[in-house]
């Protein structure tokens, strides 16, 4: 395969971000992700969040002829536009598409045949695509269904959790997944304007609670709270966390890109103690004992250029681990 095959616009090994974005997304941190991830360039790698694909491409122009990414989505438009533009690395077996949860990691490769992998990356969150697109629901800048599902064969909609919660649930979501301080009478006006009919009118109810000036970070944390709470985002993450565990091979790698508190803690805390509650578990000699170790103590962000380019990449936290307890 010739080198660059999958970058529209640059070399791979510059890592220029914006090189592997396209129209659908532009991928963040791709040259740490593709430097911090890749131990072995004959190695097998998931991307869990193959979105538009960008991640995807830059690994697999990293990796030699013998590498292979396996790039799993729950959203099935994210999958076949990844598909389209790395045709080629599907046609030769380096690239596969799996639709599903990552949390199901374990399982949906499992049945596939591959019980170890070399690396794992996480790029959390919803893409540009998913976001831009006023028919997901997901921005409250368009009007829109109140949909929010990154995969739309699931049940819960944002529907189903602003018109159907009781006022202490909706409330709870909105503390939880948002830390939304005023929670306590948005909840209350959403629940006394029912039927919310779309994004736009949710939107309204969310503005007719705050003062001007807060109205575009309320707005922010209420519409991720209800999308954390459609996708079970949370529960994913920690259960994808659990399986890389089992995945991931001796001195391989797990990269996660957070972009809220809610997640980076998680992430920090498993990565550091092997738990979610950052409890410290030590051996009799006091040694820490723990499946994986950071790489950088502190999470990488992206730089000035990339944060002017591609202002969603300002919120962007990598962490990358290596497994060290099965070597
Ligand atoms: C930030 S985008 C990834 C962008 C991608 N790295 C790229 O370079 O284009 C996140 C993607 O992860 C997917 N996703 C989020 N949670 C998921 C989960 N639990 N299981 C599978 N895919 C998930 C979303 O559908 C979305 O396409």
């Amino acid at each position: 395969m010739p080198a660059n095959e999958n970058s529209p616009t640059g070399s791979p090994r510059d890592g220029a971000d914006r090189a592997y974005g396209t129209g659908y997304h532009v991928p963040v941190l791709c040259k740490a992700v593709v430097s911090g991830l890749i131990t072995d360039r004959s190695g097998i790698y998931v991307d869990g969040t193959a979105g538009g694909g960008g991640h995807t491409a830059a690994l697999l122009d990293a990796l030699a002829r013998d590498g292979r990414v396996i790039a799993i989505d729950r959203d099935g438009e994210a999958l076949r536009e990844t598909g389209n533009r790395l045709t080629k690395a599907v046609e030769s077996g380096r690239l596969m598409l799996v639709r599903g949860d990552f949390a199901d990691a374990v399982d949906l490769l499992g049945g596939i045949g591959i019980r170890a992998v070399t690396g794992l990356l996480l790029d959390l969150g919803v893409s540009s695509h998913q976001f831009d697109e006023p028919a997901r629901g997901f921005s409250f800048r368009a009007s829109g269904p109140l949909d929010m599902r990154m995969d739309a064969r699931s049940g819960l909609s944002a529907g189903d959790v602003v018109n159907g919660y009781d006022e202490r649930s909706l409330r709870l979501v909105l503390s939880r997944f948002g830390e939304e301080p005023r929670a306590v009478r948005i909840a209350r006006s959403i629940v006394a304007s029912r039927p919310v009919p779309d994004t736009s009118a949710l939107a309204a109810v969310v503005r007719s609670c705050v003062p001007t000036q807060d109205e575009l970070k309320t707005l922010t944390r209420v519409f991720q709270a209800i999308r954390i709470e459609v996708n079970g985002e949370l529960e994913a993450l920690e259960q994808a966390l659990v399986g890389a565990t089992r995945l991931v091979s001796a001195s391989g790698r797990l990269a996660v890109i957070s972009y809220h508190s809610l997640e980076d803690r998680r992430v920090k805390r498993f990565l550091r103690y092997g738990n979610f509650e950052g409890t410290p578990v030590r051996d009799v000699m006091g040694t820490l004992q723990a499946p994986w170790r950071e790489i950088h103590r502190a999470p990488i962000e992206a730089g000035e250029p990339e944060t002017v380019a591609n202002p969603r990449a300002r919120s962007a936290r990598l962490r990358v681990a290596e497994r060290t307890d099965l070597s």
